[in-house]
């Protein structure tokens, strides 16, 4: 079975309060899996939840419930906002699923029986409120650590570590010799200059069962459970293993998929991740990998961060962007469409109402949504809803933004390509203005002209339904609608000018982005 396109989020921590953030990289990983879809390839896009650790066993005992009812709970909350973000996610992986355990396990013993771990006695600063092993990174200058790390103790704790730090020039080649595997570029410097620079210590990938029981225990040795990011990273591959993905199951052992043949993903495509945890993908996991023999992702496609009105996003100051009200106030294409326009990924960006509220206006309501109404209100008043025999006025306009859209898609410059496809939504509506097909719908001797330009403009809204379908969910389907045609077509490649049909008469007009007061 050929290869799919196999692409991937961040699993967010099940704890977490979704926001802005998750959203936007969500949708930018859908984005992607859709363009790949609408340029005929196969693809699977995973997304899902990180739910083991020491936050959510606390969390758990303080509400009174065991961790996996308080997962259960969390999860379908975080299930809605995934349907709210229309996300055509093919699976959604949950690291307490018996599925993504087994992997775990699995890989665990691999390194294991390959001499890739070993046991050694840690002895350090520990904070007890905030449970973990301070570093001389978290001193003040004066030498003492802050308050917000509560009691400090002196702790001596025997655990696993996996040696990272034989891999470290094996790593920096591989990067070297890959230039696509961090993208973009100055993130793959940043993670180069680390790897020249700094010395990589071996990862501590344990904790001692006594006091962190919340966590997939050790296959070897049930006196500890994995850290949960050797745990969370896993879910990229424990998904394809668990279907049987030769490129995994053999190498690992595995039981074969039980249903034949099994869907061939590994080695992931891309997995999209936020610059806050580059190091993990683009340094923990590749080694996790080829300690265990096991191919490397593709690439690591690393975006910036959002904040709002130029602050950080909190929720204790009430700094949040919820997106869900955004979607349930706008409509889920309008805030698809913002984010991505809005930045190239990579950028950081900065969410304002204002800004919102203006590229609704402009770019939606009276840029898109004003072309296709008005479009198809002149075809009905002035032909009674029937296309008029083919022009190719602007067709060169219409093929160009094909062109350009697909040649952005396949590098995953989602921002450009909507910039591409806005070039012709300004294109036809300067022709509007250009033609006036209100004046020449006054005069009969210019009847043969009325129908060039009302075919050509209804042939545009066509094209710009295709080319919008990877961004948005609800206005592509609403103008083919609107246009009396089917079922909006999979592939990109009917967004080539000319297939609107003469004689075919068109469905009913009405305005894709309501204008909204104070817009
Ligand atoms: N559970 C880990 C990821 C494990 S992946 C094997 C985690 N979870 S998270 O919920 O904190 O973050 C999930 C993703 O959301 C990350 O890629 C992170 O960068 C992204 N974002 C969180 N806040 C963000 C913004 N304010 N802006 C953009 N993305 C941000 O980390």
């Amino acid at each position: 079975m050929s290869k799919r396109f196999y692409i991937t989020t961040a699993i967010d921590y099940v704890n977490g309060e979704p926001h802005l953030g998750h959203a936007y990289e969500k949708i930018v990983a859908d984005v992607i899996a859709r363009s790949r879809r609408a340029a005929g390839q196969e693809t699977f896009f995973l997304t899902g939840l990180d739910e083991h650790g020491q936050k959510v066993q606390q969390a758990a005992q303080a509400e009174g419930k065991t961790p996996q009812a308080y997962c259960d709970e969390l999860a379908e909350v975080w299930q809605r906002f995934i349907a709210k973000l229309g996300l055509s996610n093919d699976d959604f992986v949950r690291t307490t699923q018996p599925r993504h355990q087994r992997f775990v396990q699995a890989i665990l013993s691999k390194l294991h029986a390959g001499g890739q771990l070993y046991k050694e006695v840690y002895r350090g600063s520990y904070s007890t409120k905030e449970e973990t092993f301070l570093t001389a990174k978290d001193r003040r200058p004066d030498g003492s650590f802050d308050p917000i790390f509560g009691e400090v103790i002196e702790l001596e704790e025997e655990n696993y570590y996996f040696k990272l730090g034989a891999y470290q020039r094996w790593l920096a080649e591989h990067i070297e010799r890959n230039p696509s595997f961090i993208q973009p570029a100055h993130r793959r410097n940043e993670i180069l200059g680390f790897l020249k620079n700094d010395v990589l210590e071996d990862l501590c990938i344990t904790r001692p069962a006594s006091r962190l029981s919340w966590g997939i225990p050790l296959p070897f040795d049930p006196d500890y459970v994995t850290y949960v990011w050797f745990d969370a990273l896993s879910n990229y591959a424990s998904i394809p293993a668990s279907f049987g993905d030769p490129a995994l199951a053999g190498p690992l052992g595995l039981p074969p998929s039980a249903s034949q043949p099994a869907p061939s993903l590994w080695p992931a495509d891309i997995h999209v991740v936020g610059k806050d945890i580059i190091r993990f993908h683009s340094v923990f996991w590749p080694i996790m990998l080829k300690a265990a023999g096991l191919l490397l992702p593709l690439q690591v496609l690393v975006h910036g961060w959002w904040q709002k009105d130029g602050q950080k996003m909190s929720k204790s100051t009430g700094n949040v962007v919820d997106p869900v009200r955004v979607i349930d106030d706008w409509g889920v294409d309008a805030f698809r469409y913002y984010v991505l326009r809005e930045l190239d990924i990579g950028q950081d960006g900065n969410w304002t109402h204002a800004g919102f509220k203006s590229r609704y206006s402009a770019e939606l309501a009276n840029g898109l949504g004003n072309l296709v109404n008005r479009s198809l209100s002149m075809l009905k008043r002035y032909r009674e809803g029937v296309v008029p025999p083919v022009s190719t006025e602007l067709a060169a306009d219409g093929e160009r933004a094909l062109t350009e859209t697909r040649a952005h898609l396949s590098q995953n410059h989602l921002q450009a390509a909507l910039q591409s496809i806005w070039s012709l939504v300004a294109r036809a509506n300067q022709y509007v203005d250009h033609t006036a097909p209100f004046k020449l719908a006054k005069d009969p001797a210019q009847g043969r002209r009325l129908d060039e330009v009302l075919y050509n403009l209804t042939e545009v809204c066509r094209i710009l339904a295709v080319l919008l379908s990877p961004f948005l969910l609800e206005t592509p389907a609403k103008i083919y609608s609107q246009l009396g045609l089917g079922a909006l077509p999979g592939n990109l490649s009917a967004a080539t000018w000319g297939r609107l049909p003469p004689g075919h008469r068109i469905g009913t007009p009405a305005p894709l982005f309501p204008r909204k007061e104070g817009c």
